[in-house]
């Protein structure tokens, strides 16, 4: 009995998810983002577009369902001098975020907000260290239903008392450890010690303090080891620094996120940060790996486009019906996990030749997904052997899907082979015996 109970508490390093009404939080969040779109130049028409067409071009029927404004809702002079709380600007937002949080509502979707433990957002607004019960119950008397919780405007004396690696892209590190951290905690640190930890769980006590189910979405960049307490915390932090629109951060962020695939799990979701499929450099063949990638690590999919302009070849990427079903797996909590490295040796910290070979099990698929990245600056051919696979090791032959373009690939014996142009992926759905 006794042994048995320490066994579990080992397999369960945090069990202690924050579990909240109606199943929030425990699948990976699907939405809408307003920053990666519009930066700060936010208002109410930009977010009831997003919304309408998130209803028009199908992304909800598809399970998207978060509306999220970020940075720059608010006055950036100030609070109400005399309640002291947050104020939308009503310059940019005529109906408040309540008449926006209605109308959001009115087309059956959810709507999020946007602020930062500390005193000041990274924009400047006036943010929530201090404030937390009465910004909580003032976002959930407007009807929010998902916070986003940035790391901006931290005064020194909320600072921690010793610097945590977040290696992300800076260098080439074995398994992400930064060899010449300053002031690095001693071994052993508990990281629920610190004052990262102590800022972002007044937040969450904060909204579990209010009747309203509030999804919590944790923005600390991976700081203050947040993956051993995120799952405690939040629904979904955020593992490393931001993303941009460009190949080179989303391959560094696959890499620093391929070594943190075992905190996947229901209710707690390391987020590699929001999608950037139609902004910027990203290629249709980059949108499409990119998108897999973050579907098949079981991160939250928040779209960051101007929906109204994105194309054909973008919209079908988000709409992926076999990678979204992936992601949101109700029987299956693990992500896809790396199996191979590929282009490097096994477990090689590489911010520009991520892991290249994924794999994982599917409740949705009846089988199992697997996704090959060329992470190659040209064109390149990638294998899937089936004995290298750990759910396919043992059998010969399979029944395969190319889930980017829905084509039966018939029963494949032993292996399949896909020529892909550079940063492309192929995405396979591989079932049982033919
Ligand atoms: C309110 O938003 C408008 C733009 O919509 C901006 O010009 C103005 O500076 C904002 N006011 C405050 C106090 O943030
Ligand atoms: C930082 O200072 C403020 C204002 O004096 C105080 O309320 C807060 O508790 C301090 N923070 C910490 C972590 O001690
Ligand atoms: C990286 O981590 C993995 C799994 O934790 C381990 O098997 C491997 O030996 C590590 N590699 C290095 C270079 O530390
Ligand atoms: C760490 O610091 C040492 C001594 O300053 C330097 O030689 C080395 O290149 C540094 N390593 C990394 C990975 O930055
Ligand atoms: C979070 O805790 C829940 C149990 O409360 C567990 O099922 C899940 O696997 C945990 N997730 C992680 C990432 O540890
Ligand atoms: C591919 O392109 C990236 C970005 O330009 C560059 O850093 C990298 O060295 C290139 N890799 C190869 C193998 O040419």
């Amino acid at each position: 009995m006794f042994i048995s109970s320490l066994a579990m508490l080992a397999l369960l390093p945090s069990a202690n998810a924050l579990v909240r009404k109606d199943g929030v939080g425990r699948l990976p969040a699907l939405g809408w983002n307003s920053w990666n779109a519009f930066g700060c130049d936010v208002n109410e028409d930009k977010i009831m577009t997003a919304a309408n067409e998130m209803v028009k071009l199908g992304l909800k029927d598809l399970g998207y369902e978060y509306v999220n404004i970020d940075d720059c809702w608010s006055m950036k002079t100030g609070r109400n001098s005399m309640t002291g709380r947050l104020m939308p600007n009503m310059t940019s937002f005529p109906d408040g975020i309540s008449g926006v949080a209605d109308q959001v509502h009115g087309l059956g979707l959810k709507i999020g907000i946007y602020s930062s433990a500390g005193e000041t957002t990274c924009a400047g607004y006036p943010a929530s260290l201090g404030h937390e019960s009465l910004d909580a119950e003032t976002w959930a008397g407007w009807g929010i239903d998902y916070l986003k919780y940035d790391n901006c405007g931290v005064p020194s004396n909320w600072t921690d008392q010793y610097n945590f690696c977040v290696p992300d892209g800076s260098g080439n590190f074995p398994n992400g450890t930064c060899p010449n951290l300053s002031n690095p905690a001693p071994a052993g640190y508990d990281w629920t010690s610190s004052n990262t930890f102590k800022r972002y769980t007044a937040m969450r006590n904060a909204l579990l303090g209010e009747k309203r189910t509030i999804l919590y979405s944790l923005c600390d960049w991976g700081d203050g080891d947040v993956n051993t307490w995120g799952n405690e915390t939040g629904n979904s932090w955020r593992m490393s620094g931001d993303i941009s629109a460009s190949w080179s951060r989303i391959a560094a962020i696959t890499n620093e996120n391929s070594f943190k695939m075992n905190y996947v799990g229901f209710w707690g979701h390391p987020d590699p940060d929001m999608l950037e499929v139609g902004n910027g450099d990203v290629t249709d063949a980059e949108a499409r790996s990119h998108f897999a990638l973050w579907a098949a690590m079981k991160g939250p999919l928040i779209i960051g486009t101007d929906l109204d302009t994105l194309s054909q070849a973008n919209l079908a990427t988000i709409k992926n019906e076999y990678l979204i079903k992936f992601n949101q797996d109700p029987v299956v909590g693990r992500s896809a996990h790396p199996y191979k490295w590929g282009y490097n040796p096994d477990w090689t910290f590489d911010p520009v030749h991520p892991a290249e070979y994924w794999s994982g099990p599917s409740s949705n698929l009846g089988g199992t997904l697997v996704l090959m990245l060329n992470s190659e600056n040209s064109t390149a051919t990638r294998t899937a052997i089936w004995e290298e696979i750990p759910e396919l090791k043992g059998g010969s032959s399979y029944h395969v899907t190319d889930a980017w373009s829905g084509k039966d690939l018939g029963c494949v014996k032993s292996q399949y082979s896909s020529t892909l142009a550079s940063h492309d992926s192929a995405v396979l759905v591989v079932k049982g015996c033919c």
